[in-house]
Parts: structure tokens; C-alpha cells; sequence
């Protein structure tokens, strides 16, 4: 079936006798057994929930996993993969990273015994694998830089030192990028951005292949409860019905701002995978059907990028990305904060830096918006 049928029908049982074209929230905690020792399949909705399941289903068949598991957020997800390790394992991961994700490691995951070390290119994390080593977790793009790195090669790697690929496609979705076709055991998702879609709600997946290791994670998210609740699970079914339209439109939209955005002379820098001179353009190319709709830039100092945040009028100021919204954010002081200050300039993420999520408004009203905000005036509106 294609994508976008997927999309639409996702997973087609009937749970009910009504005939809804639409799954129905079961909005119950437990589930009434008939006898003793006899079960419907579903006994309390912390362990399985049809509106949770049906969503499941989707993503993984969107994913072309073999199965999926659906939590409250990206970050419980995220934390969930870490139960699999014990204190003393080691885990390299991409050195650029949605800052959620880098706070997890560093302040809950170290603190828990595990290990790290941070590298950006398959050749690098070969060098850094030891003994000890049992995961590689990427992103790619990265959060905010829009790094790419080559999937395939790294779960080449990841093979043949017997090592778990993890790899977070937030960014690009199975609509541009199938992590577990390149080689990757699991596929991570914040469902929060494009799968949900319309800034409304929370969500995280993981998304597996192997029977073995979905029964291990299965056991971890039921033990420790993160679950995503019913109504949640609806609102991200019902997302992802126009989960292609969107990225389609939206990678569109995004590929004409980036390339808007390196014509001003107050922008010195624009991070998109879609343009020629990314630096992994060739590997996007290569792993993805498309380039998504992400882009950082750097402005010309903090000043400018204060004022744009303050003057875009379309745009929104806020943290998150992947809606039909679209939102700016300033990594250095959302998303990124609690990177420490050095390490975050030494990257380039600092007070010039902005991201852009590149939402279903017109792409010239967008930049329209963005010059307005980018061109110093008076108070009188003059330009100067
Ligand atoms: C790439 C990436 N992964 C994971 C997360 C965490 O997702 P959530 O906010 O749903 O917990 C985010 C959130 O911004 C993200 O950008």
C-alpha cells in the first residue's frame, strides 16, 4: 500500500459495530473480564488501549517497522530506550542534539551510570567504540543544526560490532526517511511535531523491527508507565492522515525561505539540507526522499535576531516545531539552555542562531513576514 493510503487508513480494524470510519477513543482505564483467567486482550489501559494500539499500528506501518510503541511524549521515549542499558555501558551519540535529549543523558543517564561519548561522522564514532560500547544514537537532521549523517554506513558499523542504531527521524518523518530500511533497530520519534502535526498535543514512538527487542521495550514502557493516553493517541491518528500532504507542502515552502534567507545580507549563515552547499547535501540526497521543512540560520549579531523574534507577525516565537504553525525558536535560550554556554558557542549555537519550523501558511507570506522582521526600522515604521 502507499504511503499516503497508509496514511489515510492506517490500521483498518473495527473495534466497534457501528461502523466509525474514524478509530473511537476508548476512554477507559480497565477493561471488564468475562471469566476468570479470560481476557478481551485488553486488561488495563496502561498495557494495551485499542485507541493507543490502532495508532501504533500506523506509525509502524509508516515506519515499515514490525511494530510500535506510543508514549506521552518524545522524551519518554527517548528515556525508555535508556532502560535497556546497564550502569558502565557506553553509548555514542550524535554531538548535536535536541537539548531535551542531551539533558536526559547528561543529567539523568550519566547519573545512572551510563556513559557517553558525542561524535558527528560514521568514522568518528568508529573511533570512539569500545568495549564497553552498546548503542549509537543520532539524529539526523540534528536539532538545531541540521547536520546530516549517512544512516546506512553507520548502521553498517553498528553491525558488525553488535551495537543497537537508534535513530531519531523527528525531523525528517517516514514520509522523507526510513531509518529502519538504512540499517537502524529503532526508529524514535517526538509524535508531538509533524506526525501529530497541529501543535495540539504531546506524543513520542519507537519503532522496531525486531520481535525480541519490542518485547523487551514492551516490558520497560508498561513497567514504568509513560503511556500515550487515549485521547492523545486519537489526536495523532487523526494527524497523520495528512501527514504526506503536509511535509510535501511544507518541504516546498521551506526550500523557498532557505533559499530566500541566503539572498539578505543580514543573514550569514542558513543551515538547510535542501540547499547545494549544505555540506551533507549529497548524503541527504542519498538516504532521503526530501529535505523536510527545518532550517536554521544565523543573523549578523543578537541584536537582529531579538528584533526578529519580536516583529514576526505570522511566525510565532515559540518552542516546538512540525505544525501547520509556523514558529521560531532561539535554541539558545529554549530548546538548548541547558547546554552549557561554551559548549553551545563553540557549536554555533548562540545568540545569532534561530530555527525556523516551516508551517502551511503561503511561503511568500512567510517571507514577507520575515523581511519585515529582519529589515531595521524607525519607530515610525522607516526603514533605516
Ligand atoms: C529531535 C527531537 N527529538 C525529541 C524531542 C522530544 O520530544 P517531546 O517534546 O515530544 O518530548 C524533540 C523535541 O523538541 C526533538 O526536537
Amino acid at each position: 500500500m502507499d504511503f499516503h493510503t497508509i496514511c489515510v487508513h492506517g490500521y483498518r480494524k473495527k473495534y466497534d459495530i457501528t461502523g466509525s470510519i474514524t478509530t473511537p477513543i476508548f476512554q477507559t482505564a480497565t477493561f471488564a473480564h468475562l471469566s476468570a483467567g479470560q481476557s478481551t486482550g485488553y486488561d488495563y489501559s496502561r498495557m494495551q488501549n485499542p485507541s493507543r494500539e490502532s495508532v501504533e499500528r500506523t506509525i509502524a506501518a509508516l515506519e515499515e517497522g514490525g511494530d510500535a510503541i506510543a508514549f506521552a511524549t518524545g522524551m519518554a521515549a527517548a528515556a525508555c530506550v535508556l532502560e535497556l542499558f546497564a550502569p558502565g555501558d557506553h553509548i555514542i551519540a550524535s554531538d548535536d542534539l535536541y537539548g531535551g535529549t542531551y539533558r536526559l543523558f547528561h543529567h539523568i543517564a550519566m547519573k545512572n551510570g551510563l556513559r557517553f561519548s558525542f561524535a558527528s561522522t560514521p568514522d568518528s564514532i568508529g573511533a570512539a567504540i569500545t568495549r564497553a560500547t552498546k548503542a549509537i544514537f543520532i539524529e539526523t537532521p540534528t536539532n538545531p543544526l541540521m547536520h546530516v549523517i549517512d544512516i546506512a554506513q553507520t548502521a553498517a558499523l553498528a553491525r558488525a560490532h553488535g551495537l543497537l542504531l537508534i535513530v531519531d527521524n523527528t525531523f525528517l518523518t517516514p514520509y522523507c526517511q526510513k531509518p529502519l530500511r538504512l540499517g537502524a533497530d529503532i526508529a524514535l520519534h517526538s509524535g508531538t511535531k509533524y506526525l501529530g502535526g497541529h501543535n495540539d498535543t504531546l506524543a513520542g514512538f519507537l519503532v522496531l523491527k525486531d520481535p525480541a527487542l519490542t518485547e523487551k521495550l514492551r516490558f520497560i514502557a508498561k513497567t514504568t508507565g509513560a503511556c500515550l493516553a487515549p485521547f492523545d493517541s486519537f489526536l495523532i491518528d487523526r494527524g497523520v492522515k495528512t501527514l504526506a500532504v503536509r511535509m510535501e507542502r511544507q518541504q516546498q515552502s521551506a526550500d523557498k525561505i532557505a533559499r530566500w534567507l541566503t539572498t539578505r545580507a543580514e543573514v550569514t549563515a542558513v543551515h538547510y539540507p535542501g540547499l547545494e552547499s549544505h555540506p551533507e547535501y549529497e548524503i541527504s540526497r542519498r538516504q532521503s526522499s526530501g529535505f523536510g521543512a527545518m532550517i536554521s540560520f544565523a543573523v549578523r549579531d543578537g541584536e537582529t535576531a531579538r528584533r526578529l523574534l519580536e516583529r514576526v507577525r505570522i511566525i510565532q516565537y515559540a518552542e516546538s516545531l512540525g505544525g501547520v504553525d509556523s514558529l521560531v525558536t532561539y535554541p539558545m535560550l529554549q530548546t538548548h539552555a541547558d547546554v552549557p554556554e561554551a559548549e553551545r558557542a563553540a557549536k554555533g549555537i548562540d545568540e545569532r542562531l534561530l530555527r525556523l519550523s516551516v508551517g502551511l501558511e503561503s511561503a511568500e507570506d512567510l517571507i514577507d513576514d520575515l523581511a519585515d522582521a529582519l529589515e531595521r526600522k524607525d519607530m515610525d515604521g522607516t526603514k533605516i
